[in-house]
């Protein structure tokens, strides 16, 4: 079994990942930066000298593979429910958890982190503010339908986060008490 989260940018997935794994002393894995040192390229630098559509074909390879793992807790990209199959993928051994959070607090995040301008593209010519918040909407159904549990993070810290999820992990023996 592995602990999948998925959502969009700057809902904290990287870091209660990290967290969570360390928790239950598993091994984290972040898609984008397992793309990253498999490839040599930084994701932005990717979408510009390829295009998203290149970076889409590897993180769906990428999510074929982090599917056969176990015992992983895995960060999916924040696009990567987009392809119906790569939710198959995720699902196959994982419990998927949604991490969500309102588009102020997303912005904020988005716009603090330094990680933002070498690994997080934009994805449209709006901008940032109006970019996150059609992003938003128009993913929410894949989000949705592709989770398990959703987890709100617009008010939480990494800790409060992993505690949510291992409440849920323990009230379904996936972990003991
Ligand atoms: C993307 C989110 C990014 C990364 C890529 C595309 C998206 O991952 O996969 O820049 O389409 O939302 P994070 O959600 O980890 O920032």
């Amino acid at each position: 079994m592995n602990i999948v989260l998925i959502g969009f940018r700057g809902t904290g997935k990287t870091s209660a990942g990290r967290l969570l794994a360390r928790r239950l002393k598993w091994n984290f894995i972040d898609a984008d930066e397992f793309i990253e040192r498999r490839y040599g390229f930084m994701i932005a630098e990717l979408f510009e000298k390829q295009g998203e559509s290149l970076f889409r074909l590897l993180e769906s390879d990428v999510i074929n593979e982090l599917g056969k793992l176990d015992s992983h807790v895995i960060a999916a990209g924040g696009g990567a429910v987009l392809k119906y199959k790569n939710v198959k993928n995720l699902k196959r051994n994982g419990i998927v958890f949604l991490l969500e959070a309102d588009c102020d607090t997303v912005y904020k995040r988005i716009l603090k982190d330094d990680k933002t301008g070498k690994t997080r593209p934009r994805l449209t010519v709006k901008n940032l503010y109006d970019e996150i918040k059609s992003l938003m909407e128009f993913r929410k159904p894949y989000y949705k339908q592709a989770c398990d549990h959703t987890i709100n993070t617009s008010k939480s810290t990494p800790e409060d986060v992993v505690n949510e999820i291992c409440e849920i992990l323990r009230s379904k023996a996936i972990i003991p008490y």
